[in-house]
């Protein structure tokens, strides 16, 4: 089936990007304006945004949180699907905030949290990561970022932009990890997914950087496609066989893990 989505066109201090506003977000004294929404979302495949076995795991931390999400603002960065957004809306978070570089997706998100019932509770932007939340900052930040050492290969039959992380898988996670403390509230705290084999210790070394407590609450071995294999940088691959990915015969699975991070000494809610 092919959707529409509702996206305003806002143009601010010159810089045009697309944002979904729910009504209520809306306020006297901005420009707004409907945009024909087939210049900026043309119709698209609700299939290229299938949530993932990572979105799952996501999905279930943040199920198992639902105390420290009830009234708290909340921040996804790459929300492809809107899923994970509908997820943190019904554990109550007082507001849903999504990012994604992808028109189709904003469309896309909008159509879950339109179809879960709420989309009163969001906002939508499309753009680049922190770029589009300037000066922002949230209670819970959640992100499950293209994270395969891959160059430029599109696998599965998605934007290339699903997977992508450029040569060491880390192109938008570093981007992501370097810019996360300055968006957290105080007590702040947020999950993100972890390919394995991308190295997350130094994920872990980064967060501590910045001043974040992090650790490992989950992990899993899931199935790894033959034609996802094939896309990564080989180095990767031959540095992680039978560890992080295994083998039996053509059949390959690799670990993911969710990683917790909270300011440190931060108030657990
Ligand atoms: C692995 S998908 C996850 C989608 C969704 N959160 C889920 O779990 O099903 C990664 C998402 O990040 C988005 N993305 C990629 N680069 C981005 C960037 N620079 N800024 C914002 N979003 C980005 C992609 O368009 C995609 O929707």
């Amino acid at each position: 089936m092919l959707y529409l989505g509702h996206v305003v066109s806002v143009s601010i201090k010159k810089i045009d990007f697309l944002v979904y506003l729910a009504p209520p977000t809306i306020t006297a004294g901005q420009t707004h304006q409907m945009s024909n929404v087939t210049e900026h979302a043309p119709f698209f495949d609700p299939n290229l945004f299938r949530p993932s076995e990572y979105t799952a795991m996501l999905i279930q931390q943040i199920r198992e949180n639902g105390s420290a999400i009830k009234c708290k603002t909340t921040l996804e960065i790459g929300c492809g699907s809107g899923v994970v957004l509908a997820a943190l809306a019904r554990e109550g978070a007082s507001r849903v905030c999504g990012v994604d570089i992808e028109a189709d997706a904003i469309s896309m998100s909008a159509q879950t949290l339109t179809d879960a019932g709420y989309l009163d509770v969001a906002d939508l932007h499309r753009g680049d990561m922190w770029a589009m939340v300037p000066g922002r900052v949230f209670d819970v930040v959640v992100a499950n970022l293209p994270q395969a050492p891959t160059e430029n290969q599109e696998v599965d039959g998605r934007h290339l932009s699903w997977n992508f992380g450029g040569s060491s898988g880390r192109a938008l996670l570093d981007k992501f990890l370097n810019g996360v403390a300055a968006h957290l509230a105080a007590d702040g705290w947020g999950l993100i997914t972890h390919f394995d084999p991308i190295d997350v210790a130094k994920t872990i070394e980064m967060l501590n950087a910045s001043g974040l407590e992090a650790k490992v609450v989950m992990t899993r071995l899931l199935t790894y496609s033959q034609e996802r294999l094939n896309a990564l940088v080989p180095e990767v691959v031959a540095s992680k066989v039978g560890k992080s990915i295994i083998f039996y015969g053509k059949h390959v699975f690799s670990e993911v893990h969710i990683v917790e991070f909270r300011r440190i000494g931060g108030m657990r809610a």
